[in-house]
């Protein structure tokens, strides 16, 4: 599909801290949505539930882990706004239950928490579809296997899209 028949649509990744893993689902959307051809037809953000590390980059050991990958995460943290932030994307996806419950008590109609949604509902390996956990008190694994994870549901996110225009 090409990039005139994808319509706009505005992707927001949320969770706790905006330094780990949604900015680096953010930049690994932006590159293989890139890769696609389709950077124009996406908009593509993250954002935490805190406002702890706003105006930081991510950690310097997902960066890491990334920049492996081939992923240049230039994301500067920023807070989760419910005052436009339900409004301004389509579609928000957390990374485990606490972002999820957090967003639930944030959400102000259904129609805010409609939009929210697992990323971690997307994984096709790994074992399936499972929560996304916080590398932050890990070790170098727990960051690759966040990375796996993400790469994985994104990927599947990006065929979604292509085949239904939506999610
Ligand atoms: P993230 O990881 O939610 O993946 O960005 C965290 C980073 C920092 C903190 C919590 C989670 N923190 O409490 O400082």
């Amino acid at each position: 599909m090409d990039i005139q028949t994808v319509s706009k649509l505005r992707l927001l990744f949320v969770c706790l801290g905006n330094i780990c893993r949604s900015p680096a689902a953010d930049g690994i959307m932006h590159l293989k949505a890139a890769e696609r051809g389709w950077d124009e037809a996406l908009t593509i953000d993250s954002a935490g539930i805190g406002g702890w590390h706003v105006g930081q980059l991510p950690d310097s050991r997902m960066r890491k882990h990334a920049a492996q990958r081939g992923y240049d995460l230039v994301h500067r943290a920023r807070q989760f706004d419910k005052e436009t932030d339900f409004d301004r994307f389509d579609y928000i996806f957390v990374m485990d239950e606490q972002n999820y419950s957090d967003l639930r008590s944030l959400a102000r109609t259904s129609d805010d928490m409609d939009k929210v949604r697992y990323l971690g509902n997307y994984i096709t390996h790994f074992g399936g579809p499972q929560v996304i956990p916080d590398p932050y008190y890990g070790g170098p694994r727990d960051f690759d296997f966040a990375l796996d994870l993400i790469e994985d549901a994104c990927d599947q996110l990006l065929d979604r899209i292509a085949h239904h225009n939506r999610l």
